[in-house]
Parts: C-alpha cells; structure tokens; sequence
C-alpha cells in the first residue's frame, strides 16, 4: 500500500532541468554550498547550455543535482566522451538513494549517445560510481592555499586564442573541448600564465580561485607557471594535480599549499569503445572535477 511504502521504496523521479531560473539557480548553489564546493552561476549556465542538468524535487525544491557535459569528437567511432559531474545532495536527504538515482540517470543518457562515461571521483562518490562499473584511470590530489597577501602584481599575460588552447589541451587529455575552453576564456574573471613551455587558466571560485588547466612541457616549467600564479593571487586556490608529480608537490608546499582530498578519475569503458588516449605528461593541473 502507497500510504505504507518506506521513502526508500518509493520512487524517485530525476528530470532534465528545463529552465535555469534565478530561483533555480540559487538552489543549485545553495547544494554546492552545502557540500562547500567552489562551482559559480557560470558554471551552471554552461552545463545549461552545452550539455545537461539533471535534478530530483521535492515539494518544488532541488535536492539533489547531476550534469552532463558531452565533449570530444562527435563522429561516429572517435573517442567522444561525456563528463559526469555536480552529483549533490542535500545533507538532510542523503543516504536515501537519491545520489544513485540522479547518478544512475545522468549514465543512462550518456550510454545512449555511445559516448564513454567519464567522471572524477571524491572519495564519496568514488564507492558508488564503482558499483556502475567505473574503474579509476588516474588519481589526483586536490591543494588548497588559504588567502594570504599577494607579492607579485595581478597577471597581466595576453590569453590564448581559442585555436591553441583547444589543440594543447586535446593533446593532453586525448579529446578536445572548445566549448569549455571559450566559455572559460571569456569569462571577465578568467587570467592566464604562459611562457615558452606552459600555459596555465586561473579563473574565479564560489570561494576560491581555481589554477587550471595547467599545460607544461614539463614538471619543471609547470611549478614555474604555478609560482607566478599564486605569488599573484590574493584568495584562496584550489590547484587539482595529478600523481604523482614530486616537483609540483615540492613547488605546491613551499607556495604554502596543502592536500585538501584525493580525486579518482574514473571511466566505464563498453565492448567496442575506445578510451582517450591522452597525455597526461603533459597535464600538470586539471581545469576541475567537473570539467576534466
Ligand atoms: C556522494 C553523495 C552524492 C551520495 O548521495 P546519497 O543520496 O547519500 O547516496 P545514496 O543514498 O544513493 O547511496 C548510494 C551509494 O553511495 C555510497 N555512499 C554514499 N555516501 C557515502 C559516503 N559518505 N561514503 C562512502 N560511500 C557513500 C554508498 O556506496 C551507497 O551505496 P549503498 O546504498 O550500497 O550503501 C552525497 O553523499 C553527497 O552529496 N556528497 C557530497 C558531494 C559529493 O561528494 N558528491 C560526489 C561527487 S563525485
């Protein structure tokens, strides 16, 4: 009988967001905030835009959220993959199957474009994407700086075309995604540093600055375009960078940073698909979890 059902039996309806609202949008943030996350409205109005965000209600309020962002190739037979992200609930309704619902949604729509699922990984989340089949690629470690005084003068380095970026970036990551990269280049917020053998993105946060992607011929060039950054910056950082890499954690450490969590990068790869083949030598910090 319905009037008997545990709230665990009954089922919970995931639906495409249709409209970004204002009255959304504050819902979407008030869940990042409370798993004190760093996402911005910009964020949310690209997962909009490009891609799509998935939401359980209750009595008209989120709680709970996933986004698909589809990047890579789109031919048929290339290595097109999309990005699983912002899988959030509210602290009061978790543990009642609503993350593995939203989830379990935001799968099934990329399983049926024939693009290969990707995602990173907090340590919460790690558990249940496994029981999906996902296995990790790649482990990384989130740093955090906390605020202190900037020494040196705001960056002022030209941006990279779009053209550039995208090729770079694709080299590394073994896809490409235009869409984001001009999203985040166009943003007023967004600042870089290049040099001859890197080029770093750092772009504003919820509550803290962001540092990547960070693109570097080598560890030594990465810790390099990572100092001028953060002797720059006034706010907190986060920087996501992958392991290991012992001259970066060298370099984070003496710049006053410290690990705040790891993150998995995972993938589920069908019969017949074919991973990105990226090289990740060259990827010094990620742009984010939820992007890639
Ligand atoms: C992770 C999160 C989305 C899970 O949502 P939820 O609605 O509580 O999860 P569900 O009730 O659907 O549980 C699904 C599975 O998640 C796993 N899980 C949930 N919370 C977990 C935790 N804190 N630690 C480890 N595993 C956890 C369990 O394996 C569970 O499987 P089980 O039912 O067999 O035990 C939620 O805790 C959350 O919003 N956390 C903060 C944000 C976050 O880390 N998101 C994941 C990003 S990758």
């Amino acid at each position: 009988m319905a009037s008997t059902e545990s709230a665990s039996a009954q089922r919970i309806e995931v639906e495409p967001l249709a409209q970004l609202d204002a009255t959304a949008l504050a819902m979407l943030q008030g869940l990042v905030a409370d798993s004190h996350w760093n996402q911005v409205a910009a964020d949310w109005a690209l997962f909009h835009q490009a891609g799509t965000i998935q939401v359980v209600r209750e009595k008209g309020r989120i709680v709970a959220s996933g986004a698909v962002l589809p990047m890579g190739a789109s031919e048929a037979g290339a290595s097109g993959v999309s990005w699983i992200s912002m899988i959030l609930v509210t602290p009061a309704e978790r543990a009642r199957g609503l993350g593995r619902a939203v989830f379990g949604r935001c799968l099934e729509q990329v399983q049926a474009s024939g693009r290969i699922p990707m995602l990173d990984a907090t340590p919460a989340g790690e558990a249940l994407y496994r029981q999906f089949g996902f296995e990790p690629q790649l482990r990384l470690t989130r740093w955090r700086r906390e605020a202190r005084a900037a020494t040196q003068p705001v960056l002022s380095d030209l941006l990279p075309g779009l053209d550039t970026l995208v090729a770079l970036d694709g080299q590394a990551l073994g896809f490409e995604r235009p869409r984001l990269l001009a999203d985040l280049l166009a943003r007023p917020s967004t600042l870089c540093v290049r040099t001859a053998q890197a080029l770093a993105l750092v772009r504003a946060g919820r509550t803290a600055h962001q540092i990547g992607p960070l693109l570097a011929a080598d560890e030594a060039a990465a810790a390099a375009a990572l100092n001028r950054a953060a002797a720059s910056l006034d706010g907190a950082i986060y920087i996501d960078v992958p392991d290991p890499r012992p001259r970066m954690h060298a370099a984070l450490e003496a710049a006053g940073f410290q690990p705040q969590r790891g993150f998995a990068r995972m993938a589920r790869v069908d019969r017949g698909q074919v991973p990105p083949a990226g090289q990740y030598a060259l990827l010094h910090a990620i742009a984010g979890p939820e992007f890639a």
